[in-house]
């Protein structure tokens, strides 16, 4: 995921594709990024502000911050935490999901969904995804839920939500939790519901790629549930009891947002909606641009339970690696979300025994997706050059 940061600033190579070359020397074609994080001036501004005038460390900002993201995401409380892996991992221990526990969850995400269940001690189980679609399936996972289960994390992925009411039932019906991974879903809803508000908690990402960022790595829970708020606080500040410096209840770890990071959300959180927007219709241009396009398949299409919020548009085609060079050498990043599903990552096949074929439409997901450009700032001219560039690739 890294290397899938990119800014604004860099720097322009030589053409090198075949359509390129044909433009004027000295004039290389503006390169097209995959992402795009936005840092304008009033952020810069609240970051300073809040450097200057706040407690690095739990200052005014990181309060402020939990009590907007719990108003947008219509939640009683909300607690910001380092990361989204850490939002995910604390959600299990502040429920006392640990050794001894199942959780299951996708194999199809980033990795991250699955470590979180790692860290926190317990054994993630795989459930495949839906047959046409991208999210974890309430019927496969129905079948894995044992005397161990604990909890239930789909995860809403490139910002489509799950079947969270039928997740939901599953988890009330078994008397388990369920956890929304969220964290490729900033403002996404269901039933008209933001997602994070449906489960016993939801998790968010706030890294630079996301939706929404805090200007580095960050991550937040949402939640009605003020048991579970209370222990994720005491958890991600080293243990500590409600309001005593040097007593602590539990073993926790150091894993708050920083207060600059938290002015800088503020202000993205004020953008979200305008940005999520934005996502939304250049989805649609993409739409308009390859609907009849032989060898790709589309993102799903939102259902009338669904909005999605397009975190990435994500094709599927056979053609993948094809195509993908093509962009490149037309200046056109891509990505791979992702190329290899979790239950086949070393540590996964090693520590749990998962072998290849365990989880067919997973597996087949992994050999074909294939990520657009997709920020807030990309232009529909943007659009309907990667749709043209990736329509030539097919051809070829
Ligand atoms: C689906 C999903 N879950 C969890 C995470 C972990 O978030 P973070 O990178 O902030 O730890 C990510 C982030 O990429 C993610 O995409």
């Amino acid at each position: 995921m890294l290397s899938d940061i990119v800014t604004e600033n860099a720097p322009l190579q030589a053409p090198t594709s075949v359509e390129s070359v044909s433009r004027p020397i000295g004039e290389p074609r503006k390169k097209i990024y995959l992402a795009n994080p936005i840092i304008d001036a009033e952020m810069k501004a609240a970051a300073l502000s809040a450097l200057e005038n706040e407690m690095m460390v739990m200052g005014e900002s990181v309060f402020k911050f939990e009590e907007e993201f719990a108003q947008y995401c219509g939640t009683k409380y909300a607690v910001s935490t380092a990361s989204g892996t850490a939002a995910l991992s604390i959600t299990l221990q502040a429920l006392n999901i640990g050794h001894g526990n199942e959780v299951i969850t996708t194999p199809f995400s980033f990795i991250a969904t699955a470590n979180s269940i790692v860290h926190a001690g317990a054994d993630p189980i795989f459930a495949d995804v839906e047959e046409s679609g991208i999210n974890l399936s309430p019927s496969a996972t129905r079948a894995k839920i044992g005397s161990k289960t604990r909890a239930l994390m789909p995860v809403h992925l490139y910002g489509h939500p799950s079947r969270v009411d039928e997740f939901r039932d599953l988890a009330t019906e078994a008397g388990i939790n369920m956890i929304e991974d969220a964290c490729q879903a900033h403002g996404a809803e269901f039933k008209g519901r933001k997602v994070g508000s449906i489960g016993d908690a939801g998790c968010f990402s706030f890294y630079p790629a996301k939706n929404m960022t805090v200007g580095g790595d960050g991550g937040m829970i949402t939640t009605n549930n003020e048991e579970l708020a209370d222990a994720a606080r005491s958890i991600r500040d080293c243990g500590r009891d409600k309001n005593s410096k040097y007593y602590h209840g539990r073993i926790g770890f150091t894993s708050r947002l920083n207060t600059v990071n938290a002015a800088i959300g503020r202000v993205q959180l004020r953008r979200l909606d305008a940005w999520n927007e934005a996502r939304r219709r250049l989805s649609q241009r993409y739409r308009k641009e390859l609907e009849n396009v032989r060898d790709i398949v589309l993102p799903p299409r939102d259902g009338s339970m669904e909005k999605a919020v397009y975190h990435l548009f994500v094709i599927r085609t056979r053609l993948r690696d094809q195509v993908k060079n093509r962009l490149a050498d037309n200046r056109i990043e891509a990505g791979i979300h992702y190329p290899r599903p979790i239950h086949l990552q070393a540590p996964y096949r090693q520590m749990f025994g998962y072998t290849e074929g365990m989880f067919p439409l997973s597996e087949s997901l992994s050999s074909d997706v294939l990520s657009l450009p997709m920020f807030p700032t990309l232009t529909e001219d943007d659009v309907v050059r990667v749709c043209e560039t990736l329509k030539h690739s097919l051809a070829s």
